[in-house]
């Protein structure tokens, strides 16, 4: 399988990264972070390393660039841990929240239904999906 991980250079995505190099060693990574002041491409340096990794800079709110990159690496799943993640800094400088957040979610969903991808999973938070009950299976 062909996975795009976009934010894969932050602290979830990261180890998600990690844990699909050692469990699904056939499948192809890619990985698509933007390095804001959250991401580290250092963390990403064993992942590297590996032939079925590779690391792509870019944004996911630039329309153009998502395209070039489904068309490109053709995923069978898109999983997208990027995200504006510290919820204080959007008090201080919402706009950016609302351009990675909102808008690059809503890029990633055009791309994934324009080349016909089976499989996106939104990686949020329980302001987004609301709680879980402890007693829920
Ligand atoms: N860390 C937690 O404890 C926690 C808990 C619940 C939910 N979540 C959610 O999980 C997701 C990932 O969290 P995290 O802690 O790994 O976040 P993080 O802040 O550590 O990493 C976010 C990554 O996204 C990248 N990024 C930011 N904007 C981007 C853009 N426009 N285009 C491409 N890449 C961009 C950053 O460079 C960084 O690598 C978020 O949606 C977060 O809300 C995290």
């Amino acid at each position: 399988m062909n996975l795009i991980v976009t934010g894969g250079a932050g602290f979830i995505g990261a180890n998600f990264i990690y844990y699909e190099l050692r469990t699904h060693p056939e499948d192809r990574i890619v990985c698509y972070d933007a390095l804001t002041y959250a991401g580290n491409i250092a963390t990403l340096d064993e992942a590297c390393k590996a032939p079925n990794f590779t690391f792509v800079c870019g944004d996911i709110a630039d329309r153009a660039a998502v395209y070039v990159l489904f068309e490109r690496e053709k995923p069978d799943v898109v999983i997208n841990f990027a995200a504006e993640s510290h919820v204080d800094r959007s008090i201080e400088n919402p706009e950016i929240f609302l351009q990675t957040n909102i808008i690059g979610t809503s890029i990633l969903l055009d791309a994934c239904r324009k080349y016909g991808i089976e499989r996106y999973h939104q990686v949020s938070t329980d302001e987004v999906y609301g709680d879980l009950p402890l007693d829920r299976p």
